[in-house]
């Protein structure tokens, strides 16, 4: 088991481009799962309809699949579950044949969508809890912007460049943290964007308002929105949905 998640940790850590040591903890370990033949059944029953917006509003990974969830988000499925989505908005994308004429607009979301918190998710002191009283220190650890790259959305991201759309992040973040974001998405290779969108230091609307929002902006400033990538369904739905959404998988937090 230990050794198993020091293979995990190096590919994790060797996997990005990141300047700084981003090392992941031992999960604490959590007991209490009711089916000991089949110990992670309900819990990939949870996640699945995580992932659908089936289950909303929910504030935290339930207590018997915490331990499921860091295996989940450590382990090689998370890895494989980003691939299919970029994999996957890459043929939709090629196939849009785009005439390269400047106006089409790939929109991306950052955290656990291009950036990847899971070096503080994974912390012992964390252990993929997710409750209020950890935003503090999330906050501590987020302003310290050093996330590595999801490798599948990195990919993604340059082959869209290449494509010749324009990017654009679109972020919960405040505006305060402009600097540190863009030093964060440069050191691990996203390097290029058309606007950075954070939200205003006292912008107090919901995520669903904001975001979309800030997408129908774009679209009447003449772009066309072709590709929505979030790991959040309140950034996918909203006004003017667009062309199409990609779903990243995130069975961490839930944004409303
Ligand atoms: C893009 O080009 C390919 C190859 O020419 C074609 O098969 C496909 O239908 C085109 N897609 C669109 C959306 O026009
Ligand atoms: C993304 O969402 C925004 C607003 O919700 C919309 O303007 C845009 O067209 C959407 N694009 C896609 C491809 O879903
Ligand atoms: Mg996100």
């Amino acid at each position: 088991m230990g050794s198993s998640y020091l293979i995990l940790m190096l590919t994790i850590t060797t996997a990005v481009a990141s300047p700084v040591n981003n090392q992941i903890h031992f999960l604490t370990p959590h007991s209490g799962s009711a089916d000991h033949k089949h110990p992670y059944l309900d819990c990939l029953s949870w996640r699945v309809a995580v992932e659908a917006n089936n289950l909303r509003d929910w504030t935290h990974i339930p207590e018997s699949c915490v331990d499921y969830v860091g295996h989940y988000m450590l382990g090689k499925q998370y890895r494989k579950d980003c691939d299919i989505v970029a994999a996957e908005a890459y043929k939709y994308a090629k196939g849009l044949n785009i005439s390269g004429d400047g106006k089409d607009v790939w929109v991306f979301d950052i955290d656990e969508t291009t950036l990847s918190n899971i070096p503080y998710f994974a912390r012992d002191d964390v252990a993929f809890g997710f409750v209020p009283m950890y935003w503090t220190k999330f906050s501590q650890w987020a302003e310290k912007n050093v996330a590595p790259a999801i490798p599948g959305s990195l990919k993604l991201y340059k082959k869209l460049v290449n494509l010749g759309f324009k990017i654009v992040f679109i972020t919960g973040s405040r505006e305060a943290s402009r600097q540190p974001r863009i030093r964060n998405l440069k050191a691990v290779g996203y390097t290029q964007w058309m606007k950075l969108i954070l939200r205003g230091d006292n912008d107090q609307s919901n995520a669903v308002a904001y975001k979309s929002g800030k997408r129908k902006e774009i679209e009447e400033a003449g772009y066309k929105i072709r590709g929505n990538m979030s790991d959040q369904w309140s950034d996918l739905l909203g006004n003017n949905p667009g062309d199409r959404t990609f779903k990243m998988p995130d069975p961490m937090y839930y944004v409303a």
